[in-house]
């Protein structure tokens, strides 16, 4: 079995064998040979060139033969680009947008009309990938969920909590609601482009859906997700990544979603109990892991393991991105533990 039918496998919890593995964003951060290309180009140029989007999504490959899946080097942060709202990286880390929204009237400031179409070399770079992975490892496009987004846009950068767009949930819904739908279309008419180009499934990152209370939650971030589920390809995989929501795994699967990502705080079996369906679950190593010895990551690891209990449905994988302060021996001992379990 190739490493992209057991990925395929487990998105539809046929049976497979062992769990697959890949490692989400951030992947290459604490790789020297991702910090040797940094050192040319900038992260920026990088995402922006195929040629170079493509080298870094295939670095952890060629360093990792254990993993199953590559994802699309890129960022979330494209699409308010596309949309008129470029981003950078503050020199304290962090990101800084180049401007924040603040009302109706910079909705029209939006370039809305063909912005999907400007994200061309994201296609480009998954064309060139698919050619590259042939059918032997699955690929991944994604993107940001419109709430976290709209976090992004309307606090005009990254923050703790985002106090400015969670006041306007309160202050001014109309106004963010208009924005939500503007992103909705965006994001899905991106992510049928990202299938068209060869992506095998692709993840919403809703990285911020813990800003938002539980009732917020479904009037500001699920219903748009919904929406886009609706939008793409029938049959076509989705990963819904909801930081901090594995409560609400119910509502999140009533999405349509294939598969949900799951962050480090509940075991995959509560989460699978609380979906309410058959359904694929992702994850979930706290990252805090890879920082550590080896030894202890594996036996982490061990435990995620023993937890599902078999179930087919399980794609190994961190319960958020790897950070650039990640062990490569401890990135070892995780992948070769999950090779080694199942038959
Ligand atoms: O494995 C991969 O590299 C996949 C590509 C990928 C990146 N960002 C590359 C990246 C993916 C899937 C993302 C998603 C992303 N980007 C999210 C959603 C996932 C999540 O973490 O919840 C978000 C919120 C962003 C926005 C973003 N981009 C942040 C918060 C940061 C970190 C900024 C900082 O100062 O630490 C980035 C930068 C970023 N995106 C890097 C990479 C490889 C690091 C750039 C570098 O330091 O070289």
């Amino acid at each position: 079995m190739t490493s992209r039918e057991r990925f395929l496998a487990a998105l539809h919890r046929q049976p497979h064998g062992r769990p697959p593995v890949w490692v989400m964003r951030q992947a290459g951060r604490y790789l020297p040979e991702y910090r040797a290309l940094k050192a040319k180009s900038d992260f920026l140029t990088m995402v922006r060139t195929p040629d170079l989007a493509v080298e870094v999504t295939l670095q952890p490959l060629r360093r990792f033969a254990q993993l199953d899946a590559a994802i699309l080097f890129s960022d979330i942060l494209v699409i308010p680009e596309a949309l008129g709202v470029g981003y950078q990286f503050r020199e304290a880390g962090g990101i800084q947008m180049q401007r924040a929204l603040s009302s109706e009237a910079d909705l029209a400031t939006l370039q809305i009309t063909g912005a999907a179409g400007r994200l061309q070399y994201v296609y480009d770079a998954l064309k060139l990938l698919r050619q590259e992975l042939k059918s032997q490892k699955a690929l991944l496009g994604f993107a940001g969920s419109p709430w976290t987004l709209a976090c992004y846009l309307l606090e005009g950068g990254g923050s703790e909590d985002f106090p400015r767009t969670k006041a306007l949930v309160k202050s001014n819904p109309q106004f963010l609601h208009a924005l939500l739908r503007i992103l909705t279309d965006v994001v899905a008419d991106y992510l049928t482009q990202q299938f068209k180009a060869g992506a095998d499934a692709v993840q919403i990152f809703d990285s911020w859906a813990g800003v938002l209370s539980g009732t917020d939650y479904e009037t500001f971030s699920l219903r748009y997700l919904r929406d886009i589920l609706a939008k793409l390809p029938v049959g076509a995989p989705v990963i819904v990544y909801a930081k901090g929501k594995s409560a609400q795994a119910g509502a999140l699967a009533s999405t349509g979603a294939a598969c949900l990502g799951v962050d480090w705080t509940m075991p995959l079996s509560q989460v699978r109990a609380l979906a309410g369906r058959p359904i694929c679950l992702q994850g979930n190593l706290d990252p805090e892991f890879m920082v550590g010895a080896p030894a202890l990551a594996a036996q982490a690891t061990q435990a995620i393991l023993a937890d599902n209990a078999g179930d087919p449905g399980h794609i190994f994988n961190l319960g958020h991105g790897i950070t650039p302060d990640a062990k490569i021996e401890t990135m070892e001992a995780v992948l070769n533990t999950v090779l080694a379990a199942g038959v």
